[in-house]
């Protein structure tokens, strides 16, 4: 059974939804879910469904990545996850951090990259806009929102959309999109989920 660790910074709605596939269809087992807040509320969440929890605060550590990741490091290979999935997680990865998990660390980006790296997207798709927004499952490399893509999902930009309206419309299909990759990713395939 395939161990699959989750980072996550806020309400963890991604990461529930993560959980209660992996929990329902038997394909990994969620061996830690890890916070960089411990108020995040996302770890209550992952408590009640039996996930074990761990909270690493990165204010202490300022500017000083390298010693945040090392204490974040703790829990996650204590937990030796086969992947790790960023779902909501906020502090941008050191390239040292991601190269430990090369070809095994999926994120979740509320865009259809290559469009939109970082912040900000539905607004920036508004402005632009586009048609269609969406969100990209990919797999994680030193470049920003930046690797291997393993899934997209698409919505329609309707009028009158907020990125309030349109961030909803989208982690609709966040959550449909995420364990659908996941899934395949640990049975070793590769192929793109497109929804
Ligand atoms: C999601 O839209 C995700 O794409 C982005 O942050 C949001 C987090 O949502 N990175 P949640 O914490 O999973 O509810």
């Amino acid at each position: 059974m395939k161990r699959v660790a989750i980072l996550i910074s806020g309400g963890g709605s991604n990461m529930v939804r993560l959980v209660e596939d992996m929990q329902a269809q038997g394909y990994a087992a969620p061996v830690l879910v890890a916070s960089n807040d411990a108020a995040a509320a996302g770890l209550e969440k992952a408590a009640r469904m039996g996930v074990p929890t761990a909270a690493i605060d990165h204010r202490p550590f300022g500017k000083d990545r390298v010693a945040f990741e090392a204490e974040l490091l703790k829990p996650i290979l204590a937990a030796e996850p086969d992947v790790l999935c960023l779902a909501g997680f906020m502090r941008v990865l050191t390239p040292g951090f991601v190269e430990q998990f090369a070809g095994r660390m999926l994120n979740i980006h509320p865009s259809l990259l290559p469009k939109y790296p970082g912040l900000h997207t539905h607004q920036r798709a508004l402005d632009a806009g586009d048609a269609e927004a969406g969100c990209t499952v990919h797999e994680v490399t030193p470049v920003l929102d930046d690797g291997p893509i393993l899934g997209q999902a698409r919505v329609p930009v309707e009028p009158g959309d907020t990125a309030e309206t349109l961030a909803a419309r989208v982690l609709v299909m966040e959550h449909r999109l995420y364990p659908a990759v996941l899934r395949r990713y640990v049975a070793g395939d590769r192929t793109p989920v497109l929804l």
